[in-house]
């Protein structure tokens, strides 16, 4: 039996297009080699990692936030095995919400190593699957460092920091960016004492300036370190330990760190096993290259996630997976990749979408800055939860909303109402003009809102 459509790879971008191309009429079947659903983000990635910044926030509250509320908490202690077994309860739960939904929608979950032989074709153990097309979401891998051989033990990536047995006295983190800082604070809540190295003067490369600058300085209130504007050149097992080599970029001498536990997470890479086969385009980063219609150079066989670059998130490949089912149904689907939020879930959080002022000023565009602290929010005062500002960036001419910057309690949610708004094309006034609830976070953005023209009511 032929399917329309196989879709080589189940996380976020493989198992929703599946999904989506089933509810579309197609037979459809998913190839996946984990032994359950859900790729990187619901096994090793999103999922696991904000469960134990949860508890682990939890953890840093009964520590040193509850005082201030007056509760007093007395032998206060993390045990670590719980939290790992609510963590990997969490991800079993929700990896079976998947199959449940691939049985609901008549998707077959093929267990395996695919092999794409042709458009045509897929080779799965000694299974020859026929097929009108193929999805390719085969998603990417933690990219090495020269130096640096990680073994999942004390030289992780991502997937053994969440895993760890015990909590590591000193962590060297090797990279400022989202994985970096997300697992450094999780580890660094639970007591180790956590050291992060960055290449660039500066933390969370692709996020507006004034975010990377107030997020430095609260992390350094944490208790994080940094060495910014360093590289590290070799980190090598010694006894229970491991010597990390530092060096600063602009030149001079290098130093020698010492740690129990070092995080390599400087990036991912394209994970595209299985595709020898196939002559398929690839940009220098080994990206397989698409056009708006997610097709590759090889008529049938199309690719969307992680493995086509751009934005390494796993909504943006869920919307991939949207669209090119919609698409291969005949349909229209599109992505809108101006409107794409990112959330750190660091604490406070970060969430942005669109463009940074940086950007903005590149291009030459004019704009509008409306910010407002949530030193000023009287919901973020109820709750001593008062760092950070929300910040909208619009069109100096139209007032339409180019980007938004918000860091602060709960600003992964705050984001999403301006980027309904972007998606609607609306102004700064639009938010502006809409009615908030008293007292919300939420409030917070429309006072950015208003700020843009000038009409905070209570900055
Ligand atoms: P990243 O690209 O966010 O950050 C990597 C950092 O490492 C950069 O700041 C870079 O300058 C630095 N770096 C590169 N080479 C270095 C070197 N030799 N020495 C020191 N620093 C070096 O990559 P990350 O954090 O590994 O995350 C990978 C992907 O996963 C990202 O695309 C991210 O968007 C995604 N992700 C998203 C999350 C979220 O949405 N909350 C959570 C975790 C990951």
């Amino acid at each position: 039996m032929a399917y329309d459509l196989i879709v080589v790879g189940g996380g976020p971008g493989g198992y929703v297009c599946a999904i989506r191309a089933a509810q579309l009429g197609m037979k459809v079947a998913c190839v996946e080699k984990r032994d359950t659903l859900g790729g990187t983000c619901l096994n090793v990635g999103c999922i696991p990692s904000k469960a134990l910044l949860q508890s682990s926030h939890l953890f840093e509250m009964a520590g040193h936030g509850f005082s201030a509320h007056g509760i007093k908490v007395d032998g206060l202690a993390a045990d670590l095995d719980v939290m790992m077994g609510r963590k990997a309860k969490v991800v079993d739960e929700l990896t079976k919400g998947i199959a449940f939904l691939f049985r609901k929608n008549k998707v077959d979950h093929v267990h395996g190593t695919a092999r794409v032989v042709s458009a045509h074709e897929v080779v799965v153990g000694d299974r020859r699957l026929q097929t009108k097309a193929v999805v390719i979401a085969t998603g990417s891998e933690s990219a090495p460092l020269p130096g640096v051989d990680v073994d999942e033990e004390r030289i992780v990536t991502s997937t053994g920091a969440l895993s760890l047995t015990s909590v590591p006295r000193k962590m060297v983190v090797i990279g400022a960016g989202v994985i970096g800082l997300e697992l450094g604070s999780v580890w660094r809540r639970l007591g180790a004492e956590v050291t992060v190295v960055e290449f660039l003067d500066f933390i969370l490369p692709p996020m507006d300036g004034e975010v990377r600058k107030i997020m430095l300085r609260l992390l350094q209130r944490q208790g994080m370190a940094f060495r910014l504007g360093h590289s590290v050149t070799a980190a090598v097992r010694e006894g229970e330990g491991v010597k990390v080599t530092v060096e600063p970029v602009q030149g001079g001498g290098a130093e020698t760190l010492a740690a129990d536990i070092v995080l390599l997470a400087i990036g991912r890479r394209p994970h595209a096993e299985g595709l020898d086969a196939l002559k398929l385009d690839r940009d220098p980063r080994g990206f397989i290259v698409v056009d708006r219609r997610f097709c590759t150079n090889i008529p049938g066989i199309h690719a969307i996630g992680d493995v086509i670059g751009g934005a390494m998130l796993a909504h943006k490949a869920e919307d991939e997976g949207v669209a090119v089912a919609e698409i291969l149904a005949g349909g229209a689907g599109h992505v809108n990749y101006d409107v794409i939020p990112s959330v750190v879930y660091t604490w406070p959080e970060v969430g942005a979408v669109g463009r940074t002022e940086e950007q903005l000023k590149e291009a030459g565009i004019a704009f509008t800055v409306g910010k407002f602290p949530f030193s000023a929010n009287a919901r973020a005062k109820c709750n001593a939860d008062a760092d950070g500002f929300a910040k909208i960036l619009a069109d100096a001419r139209t007032d339409r909303i180019l980007g938004a910057h918000i860091v602060g309690p709960q600003a992964g949610d705050l984001i999403a109402e301006v980027s309904v708004a972007m998606e609607f094309g609306a102004s700064a006034e639009d938010i502006a003009r809409s009615c908030h609830a008293h007292p919300s976070l939420a409030e917070a953005v429309r006072e950015a809102a208003l700020a843009v023209a000038g009409r905070a009511v209570h900055a």
